[in-house]
C-alpha cells in the first residue's frame, strides 16, 4: 500500500530508503504487538505502521517536520483513520502546545494547524501502538524507548529540559497502556529487553 503513495525512482533517493526500511520495521513491530492484544487487529496495525511516515516521501529535507501533517493532508480523503495515524505519531501528548511548537521547529502556523486538528482526535490503542512503535525503531530493528531517545535528543540538538522531559514521561505512560493491553511486557513481546 506504501508503494501507491511514493513518489516515482524513490529508491534512487537515500533518505528514501532508509525512511522506507524504517516503515517495514514499525510495521512488523505493531503487527506483532497486536498479535499479543486481543482488541487490536494485527494487519491493521501492519498498515498503519506501513503508512506512518508516507508524508516525508513528499517533502525536501528542511521542512521534515511538516511530514505529520503532510501524511495527513495527503490521506484524509481516502482514509481518515490512516490520517489521524500519521498526523498523531508524532506527538505523545496531544495537548502539549509546546512539544508540538518544538517539533515544528517554531513554525507558529505549522504548529497551529497541528495542535488544531489533534484536539479532534480521539486517543485510541493504535495510535499509542504506532507511536510506541516508532519510537523503539531505527532502521533496521527496534531499541529501548530510552536508547531511542538519546539518539533523538542527540540528532535534533535538544537538550533533556522540562519539554523533553515531558515527551519522555508520556513515551513511557504509552508505553505501560500497551503493557497492561497485552498483559506483559511489550519488550519481551518482541525480545528486546
Ligand atoms: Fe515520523
Amino acid at each position: 500500500m506504501l508503494e501507491k503513495y511514493l513518489p516515482e525512482g524513490w529508491h534512487l533517493n537515500p533518505r528514501f530508503v532508509v525512511s522506507y526500511k524504517h516503515s517495514l520495521a514499525v510495521s512488523d513491530a505493531a503487527r506483532r504487538l497486536a498479535n499479543s492484544i486481543s482488541s487490536l487487529d494485527p494487519d491493521t496495525a501492519y498498515a498503519y505502521g506501513l503508512m506512518h511516515d508516507v508524508g516525508k516521501f513528499h517533502l525536501e529535507l528542511g521542512e521534515l517536520y511538516k511530514h505529520p501533517r503532510m501524511g495527513y493532508e495527503l490521506l484524509r480523503g481516502q482514509y481518515l483513520d490512516i490520517a489521524e495515524i500519521c498526523i498523531s505519531h508524532a506527538f505523545p501528548d496531544f495537548s502539549s502546545f509546546d512539544h508540538i511548537l518544538r517539533y515544528c521547529h517554531d513554525d507558529t502556523e505549522e504548529a497551529d494547524a497541528v495542535y488544531h486538528i489533534l484536539q479532534g482526535i480521539p486517543r485510541t490503542s493504535y495510535i499509542d501502538l504506532v507511536q510506541f512503535c516508532d519510537k523503539i525503531s531505527g532502521v533496521d530493528g527496534w531499541m529501548l524507548l530510552e536508547s531511542k531517545f538519546d539518539w533523538y535528543l542527540s540528532k535534533s540538538g535538544m537538550i533533556r529540559d522540562e519539554i523533553t522531559n515531558h515527551y519522555d514521561m508520556s513515551l513511557r505512560a504509552i508505553k505501560h497502556r500497551l503493557d497492561e493491553l497485552a498483559g506483559e511486557d511489550v519488550y519481551g513481546v518482541l525480545g528486546i529487553a
